[in-house]
C-alpha cells in the first residue's frame, strides 16, 4: 500500500459501526450521503453510485437485488481479489447498507471462477456477521433483513458486463442485453437490481461513517475518493496501491519502482495506453480514466507484440452478438500483424482501420466492442513509426 491517505489499510472502520449509523438514518438519507460523496463506480465505467441507488430505490417492483460484481476479468487487475481476501466483512457490510438504501433483502456476489478458493473466507465473514446480528434476519434487532449468497462466475470476460452477468446468473449464456431496460428497473429475474464493483461496496462504510464531505476532499474535481490500482509489468514492486484520485500516473509509478518506461496501459486492455512523456497525467475521469489495472512496459518491449496480445484477447472474448465487435477485432488483429511484419508501410494504408475503430466504438452493443479498439488506436498512433511520422492519422 502507498503512503497516501488510505481508506482500506490505515483507517479501518470498526465492523458494524457504519451499518449501525446507516440504520439510524432513513434509506433516502443513506442514498443522499452516497450521492453527495460523488463516488463513481470502481468497476471501470465510473457511473455515479448514488444515482444508481436512487433509481433502484425509486423503481417499482418487489424483491430488489444487490449484486456485487467480483468477476474481475480485466487483464492485469487483481485488486478485488485482495479486497475479498482482506476485507470480506467490510464488503458484506457495504452490500448490506446498499440493501437498506434501496429496499432489498437479498444480495449475490458473482465471483470470478478462478477465485472460488475465496468462498470459505466469505462464508466465514457472513457467519460472523449473522452471529453478531449484522446480517441475516432482524438486523441489530430491527425489522431489516439482508443476506448474501455467492455464485461462481462462468469464466468469460464478457460476463463482467453487468447485463451479461445477470444473464449468466439466470443460468443463460453470458451475453449482454439490449438497454433499456436498465438493471435498476429490470435486472435479475426482471427485478430492480443494482450491480456494483467490490471496491465500490468496500468504500461505502467509510462514506457513511466519515461523511460525504470527507470523501470528496480525498479526490479532485468530480472524481472523488481514493482508488486501488493493480500495478504489474516492468516495475520493482508490483502490487495493489491506493492513491487519492487526481494523483499523477508518475507518482504511482514511482511508488511501484518503474524504470526506463516506454508505455503504460491504464485500465487494462480496453483502457488507455500512454507514452513516457505523459506521466504527469492525472488519474481522474477528467483526464486519464482511473481503471483498476496499470501495466508498465519498459523500452525492451515490442509494443506491436503487446497490441497483438491484447487484440487476440478481444477476438477470443467477443461474444459475437454484434458485427462491429465480432468482425472488427479480427480485422484490427490482422492489421496489427501486417504492421509488425512490414506489410503495411504507409500511414495512408491505415486510414480505413482508424475509421473501423471509430465504427466499433459507435456501433458495438456493449463496452467490450466499444473500448477494444482503444489499444489499437493508442499503440499505432504513439508507438509505430511509418514513413511520414507516427502511425496515427
Ligand atoms: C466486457 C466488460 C467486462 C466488465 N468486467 C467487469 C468486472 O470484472 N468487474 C466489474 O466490477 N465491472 C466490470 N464491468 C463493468 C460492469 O458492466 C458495470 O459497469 C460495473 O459492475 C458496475 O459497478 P460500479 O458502478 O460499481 O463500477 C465490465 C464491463 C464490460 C463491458
Ligand atoms: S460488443 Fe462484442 S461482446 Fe459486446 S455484445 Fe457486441 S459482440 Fe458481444
Amino acid at each position: 500500500m502507498s503512503e497516501m491517505k488510505v481508506l482500506t489499510a490505515d483507517q479501518q472502520p470498526e465492523t458494524g459501526a457504519a451499518l449501525k449509523r446507516a440504520l439510524e438514518m432513513t434509506a433516502a438519507d443513506v442514498v443522499f450521503e452516497v450521492r453527495e460523496s460523488g463516488m463513481r463506480g470502481r468497476g471501470g465505467a465510473g457511473f455515479p453510485v448514488g444515482i444508481k441507488w436512487n433509481l433502484a430505490g425509486a423503481a417499482s417492483g418487489t424483491d430488489k437485488m444487490v449484486i456485487c460484481n467480483a468477476d474481475e476479468g480485466e487483464p492485469g487487475t487483481f485488486k478485488d481479489r485482495l479486497l475479498i481476501e482482506k476485507y470480506a466483512k467490510q464488503l458484506l457490510e457495504g452490500m448490506t447498507i446498499a440493501g437498506y438504501a434501496i429496499g432489498s433483502s437479498r444480495g449475490i456476489i458473482y465471483l470470478r471462477a478462478e477465485y472460488t478458493y475465496l468462498i470459505p473466507a466469505i462464508t466465514e465473514a457472513r457467519r460472523e456477521l449473522i452471529d453478531r446480528k449484522l446480517m441475516g434476519s432482524y438486523i441489530l434487532g430491527g425489522s431489516f433483513n439482508f443476506d448474501v449468497e455467492v455464485r461462481p462466475g462462468a469464466g468469460a470476460y464478457v460476463c463482467g458486463e453487468e447485463t451479461s452477468l445477470i444473464e449468466s446468473l439466470e443460468g443463460k449464456r453470458g451475453e449482454p442485453r439490449n438497454k433499456p431496460p436498465f438493471p435498476v428497473n429490470s435486472g435479475y429475474l426482471c427485478r430492480p437490481t443494482i450491480v456494483n464493483n467490490v471496491e465500490t461496496f468496500v468504500n461505502v462504510p467509510h462514506i457513511i461513517l466519515n461523511g460525504s464531505d470527507w470523501y470528496r476532499e480525498l479526490g479532485i474535481g468530480d472524481t472523488t475518493g481514493t482508488k486501488l490500482f493493480s500495478v504489474s509489468g516492468d516495475v520493482e514492486r508490483s502490487g495493489v496501491y491506493e492513491m487519492q484520485m487526481g494523483s499523477t500516473i508518475g507518482e504511482l509509478l514511482e511508488l511501484a519502482g518503474a524504470k526506463d518506461v516506454q508505455a503504460v496501459q491504464v485500465g487494462g486492455a480496453s483502457g488507455a495506453t500512454i507514452a513516457a512523456d505523459e506521466l504527469d497525467r492525472r488519474l481522474s475521469f477528467e483526464d486519464l480514466p482511473p481503471g483498476g489495472s496499470v501495466i508498465v512496459f519498459n523500452r525492451s518491449r515490442n509494443m506491436m507484440n503487446v497490441l497483438e496480445n491484447f487484440l487476440e484477447f478481444f477476438v477470443h472474448e467477443s461474444c459475437g452478438q454484434c458485427t462491429p465487435c465480432r468482425e472488427g477485432n479480427v480485422r484490427l488483429l490482422d492489421t496489427a500483424r501486417a504492421i509488425r511484419d512490414g506489410r503495411i508501410t504507409s500511414r495512408e494504408e491505415l486510414k480505413d482501420f482508424f475509421m473501423l475503430a471509430e465504427i466499433m466504438k459507435l456501433g458495438s452493443k456493449c463496452g467490450l466492442g466499444q473500448t477494444s479498439p482503444n489499444c489499437f488506436v493508442d499503440i499505432v498512433t504513439k508507438f509505430v513509426e511509418l514513413p511520414g511520422g507516427k502511425g496515427g492519422m
